[in-house]
């Protein structure tokens, strides 16, 4: 798929306040600082629509974003940033799963997942709980250019042997990076051919 247009649409903390549309949306959410932002602007080829940070907990809000006029990707605050106050990530939780119960628009969700990192409990935790609500997801693994390429088959290989304990098949799964453009168009290829069915 070629991104021909990609404009912001509005952010909110409130899924009820979400654009009130019927076009098919896509959402990125992952632990804080695992490239959300910087995927998306990767996926569109916009280097600054989605905005990044060092420091996790940049993205605070439901952002949504209308790509070529018919359909919507969707920035999403990180989970499991323990800095944030206690009250700031039970906000955090709250509207993150708010979201994903209500939002009837929701196509698919795109976990990313850290692919330099063992599986961390708290997206395990995050992929059973979509399994119970029925929401359709696939993994991203980011940052692959900060792995050398055995390291990085590797980690996705032990990343599937964990998922293989707890679910009867691997989900579809891409391998992403933000700085080399990796993954791009396997990802939109995947959006293009759902949007298309
Ligand atoms: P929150 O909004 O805080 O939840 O974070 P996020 O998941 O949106 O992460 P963000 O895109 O802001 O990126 C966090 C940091 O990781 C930034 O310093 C990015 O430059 C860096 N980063 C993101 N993706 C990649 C990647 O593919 N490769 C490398 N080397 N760095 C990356
Ligand atoms: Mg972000």
């Amino acid at each position: 798929m070629k991104i021909k247009t990609a404009d912001f649409v509005i952010s909110n903390s409130k899924v009820d306040k979400c654009p009130d549309s019927k076009l098919p949306e896509y959402a990125f959410i992952g632990r804080s600082n695992v490239g959300k932002s910087s995927l998306i602007n990767m996926l569109t080829g916009r280097k600054t629509l989605a905005k990044t940070s060092a420091k996790p907990g940049k993205t605070q809000l439901i952002n949504h974003f209308l790509i070529n006029n018919n359909w919507h990707l969707v920035d999403l605050p990180g989970y499991g940033y323990a800095k944030v106050s206690k009250s700031t990530k039970r906000t955090f939780q709250k509207f993150i799963t708010a979201y994903f119960e209500k939002r009837k628009q929701l196509i698919c969700a795109f976990v990313l997942i850290d692919s330099r990192h063992k599986p961390q409990k708290i997206d395990m935790e995050f992929m059973q709980w979509m399994g119970e609500h029925e929401i359709p997801f696939c993994i991203i693994f980011t940052k692959a250019d900060k792995l050398k390429p055995k390291a990085l088959e590797q980690n996705i290989n032990n990343y599937q042997q964990e998922m293989l304990e707890y679910w009867a098949e691997m989900p579809e799964f891409f391998i992403s990076s933000a700085n080399t453009g990796m993954g791009q168009e396997e990802i939109l290829d995947y959006i293009d051919n759902i949007n298309e069915s």
